[in-house]
């Protein structure tokens, strides 16, 4: 497949989600291009979790289209949204979300074990990520011997080692304290751009949200109002 450098990764057009009688999402457009840190802001309730996933595929849409690369990806099946979660889609959430029995590395492995990689291959690639995401020693601790901080640096591991599109992150500091949180980002924002993948990260924290390249801010399903972040510091992971 041919792609246009300037179109984007990924395209939500129109997107209607209703809960019963709650409208979660009342038409919204959303697009992210690769290498590109989008922050979707927005008060407790606004939709922003219903459009990321959405965007990513774990909920279908009532209406409106969702395309990755130009292709409609909410029409597919659910076993084919299933795929394209472990290989398109990388996902970072609040609270990690590990797998308390395995250690790190073999939850960073987790996505290619998942997809049919070699056990040997997939942890071998999973342990390339923890020095440079400034973990390197922790490959054999539980989720449980691990801070906060440095849990979510394996849920970015995670959600990077099968070199996803796109990562998806909701609420990623929300578990931690502001200056870890603040860690977390550097390293989640400078790690997705490496990485080449396309980051949309959902916060109702400005602090958060200044990390990101463009904000788009929500109000009762709507996008409102959408700028670029002010220019800040050099990112250091
Ligand atoms: N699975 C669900 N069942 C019923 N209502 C839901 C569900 N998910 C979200 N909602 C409702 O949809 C609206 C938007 O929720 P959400 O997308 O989680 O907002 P945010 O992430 O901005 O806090 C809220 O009114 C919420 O209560
Ligand atoms: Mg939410």
């Amino acid at each position: 497949m041919t792609v246009d450098a300037s179109s984007p990764v990924l395209d939500c057009r129109g997107l209607v989600k209703s809960f019963g009688p709650t409208r979660a999402l009342a038409g919204v457009g959303f697009a992210v291009h690769a290498g590109e840190a989008a922050a979707v802001m927005g008060p407790s309730g606004s939709g922003k979790s219903t459009l990321l996933h959405c965007a990513a595929g774990i909920l279908r849409p009532d209406a409106g289209e969702v395309r990755l690369h130009g292709e409609r990806i909410d029409e597919l099946n659910e076993e084919r949204r299933s795929a394209l979660r472990r290989t398109a889609f990388g996902f970072v959430f609040q609270f990690g979300q590990l797998l308390p029995e395995l250690p790190a590395d073999e939850n960073v492995a987790m996505p290619l074990l998942l997809d049919g990689v070699g056990r040997a291959d997939a942890v071998a690639r999973a342990r390339a990520w923890f020095g440079p995401l400034g973990i390197g020693g922790l490959e054999r601790r539980r989720p449980g011997e691990l801070s906060g901080g440095q849990g979510q640096r394996v849920a970015i591991a995670r959600a990077l080692v099968a070199r996803p599109a796109v990562v998806f992150a909701d609420e990623p500091t929300g578990s931690l304290d502001q200056a870890t949180g603040q860690e977390t980002m550097a390293v989640l924002v400078d790690a997705s751009r490496r990485g080449g993948a396309a980051l949309v990260v959902v916060t109702h924290d400005a602090q958060v949200a200044r990390w990101c390249d463009r904000v788009v801010e929500m109000r009762d399903g709507m996008v409102v109002r959408e700028w670029h972040a002010p220019a800040r510091e050099p990112v250091r992971a």
